[in-house]
């Protein structure tokens, strides 16, 4: 087989890179691991970026996601007994897009499927051949039968457990990584949220965040021990440890349920340089990683697809390799900004075990200094809607 772009990955980053190149005229091969029914079935992100909302439009796929999405103008946070909102209609004029990362790769999906685009599902021992060269070649197996497909350029959109990344070789790829003392577990429940903003919520007993998909459906996270099994927490004992978590106003209003989802995410923050080598493109969790408190993982993924994607139309459409000579730069300057911003907001709201009296004394008063300061209020709610392309 034959494709201008092959995109190793079929998460929301291969995808949306792949439906914007087709409204471009440019044909692509989307590569995927698992089926498409366990792609849709791993619950993450819930807020996206007006970057990732525009991308969607231009993907000609936004019409659900406005529909159904709830834009958000504000967020709480919480320390102990305390609530303070973040604006960020007033700070940034920005909202924020609350719409599930499942929904927005079922959007993906169903665009690609009517398009008629070439999406190969449950492949195996895919190898990137030739990234340095000018004639790349992805071999891979589906069910048994061994494939290839020959290609001008490799999208490595394959997360962080991917091939794309270990292609680039070792001495070429410089890697930063900080893990962290603790992970998340979260449930999704048919319950009312608790409140129709966010609610991030720095405790004693460590973080908590209330978010939601829609009026009926809450999203609920808890700092936990990185030793923790999602069996090992009752739905009780997940609501009676949420309660302790936020102020005492919004636990008396917390409606629980059973829940329809369960599980844990280790935290951890890890760059890859560059993101870039020959012809050979590193995309979203494939090239990063970060901690989840900012939700900024898969919007950082959607900015390297808009770079990427404009580079490509320029190859194609001007014969300009500057776009691609860039990529890499112009991503990473981008996606150390989400890394400083999620790993400083995970350290003003989690418990470190290592944490002295000293820390926590520096935690509330940064607290406090933010709550009570338009200008971090400013810096905050900037990086939280998305600095700008
Ligand atoms: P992935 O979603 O990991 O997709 C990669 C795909 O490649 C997968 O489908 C995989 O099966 C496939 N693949 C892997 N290896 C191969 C291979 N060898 N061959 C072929 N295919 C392969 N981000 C936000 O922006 N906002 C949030 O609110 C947010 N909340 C989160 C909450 C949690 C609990 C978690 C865990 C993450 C959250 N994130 C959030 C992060 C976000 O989910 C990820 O950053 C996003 O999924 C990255 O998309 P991707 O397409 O790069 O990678
Ligand atoms: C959600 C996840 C996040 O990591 C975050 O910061 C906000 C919301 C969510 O799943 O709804």
């Amino acid at each position: 087989m034959k494709t201008q772009v092959a995109i190793v990955g079929g998460g929301p980053a291969g995808l949306l890179l792949s439906q914007l190149l087709h409204q471009r005229g440019i044909e692509t091969v989307v590569l995927e691991r698992k089926t498409k029914a366990y792609v849709l079935g791993r619950v993450r992100a819930g807020v996206l970026e007006q970057g990732l909302v525009k991308l969607m439009e231009e993907a000609g796929c936004a019409e659900r996601m406005h529909a159904e999405g709830f834009a958000h103008d504000g967020t709480l946070i919480s320390y102990g007994e305390e609530i303070f909102r973040i604006d960020f209609a007033e700070l940034t004029g920005q909202p924020v897009m609350v719409y599930g990362q499942t929904e927005v790769t079922r959007d993906l999906y169903e665009a690609r499927e009517k398009a008629g685009g070439k999406i190969e599902f449950e492949v195996e021992d895919v190898v990137i051949r030739g990234a340095d060269s000018d004639k790349p070649m992805i071999t891979y197996t589906v069910h048994g039968e061994s494939r290839e497909i020959a290609c001008d350029f490799v999208a490595g959109c394959d997360g962080f457990h991917g091939v794309s990344r270990q292609t680039i070789p070792i001495d070429v790829r410089r890697e930063y990584e900080k893990v962290y003392p603790f992970g998340w577990l979260g449930i999704l429940s048919n319950t009312p949220p608790v409140n129709h903003e966010l609610i991030y919520a720095n405790s004693a007993r460590g973080f908590a965040l209330c978010s939601m998909r829609n009026d009926n459906l809450s999203r609920y996270y808890i700092q936990c021990s990185l030793s923790d099994h999602p069996e090992d927490w009752t739905d009780e004992a997940f609501w009676a440890e949420l309660k302790r978590r936020i102020p005492s106003e919004q636990a008396d209003k917390l409606i629980a349920g059973p829940s329809i989802e369960k599980s844990i995410a280790p935290l951890r923050s890890f760059v890859t340089e560059p993101m870039r080598w020959g012809r050979l493109f590193l995309c979203g969790d494939a090239a990063h990683i970060v901690p989840p408190t900012g939700a900024k993982g898969l919007n950082t993924a959607a900015s390297d697809v808009h770079y990427l994607y404009h580079a490509l139309c320029d190859f194609y459409e001007a014969g300009s390799e500057e776009g691609i000579n860039s990529y890499s730069e112009k991503a990473l300057k981008r996606v150390w900004k989400a890394e400083r911003f999620s790993w400083w907001f995970s350290s003003l709201l989690h418990r470190y075990p290592d944490q002295s009296e000293f820390d926590l004394k520096m935690q509330i008063s940064e607290l406090e200094f933010l709550r009570s300061n338009k200008a971090a209020q400013q810096a905050m709610a900037e990086n939280y809607v998305g600095l700008p392309y």
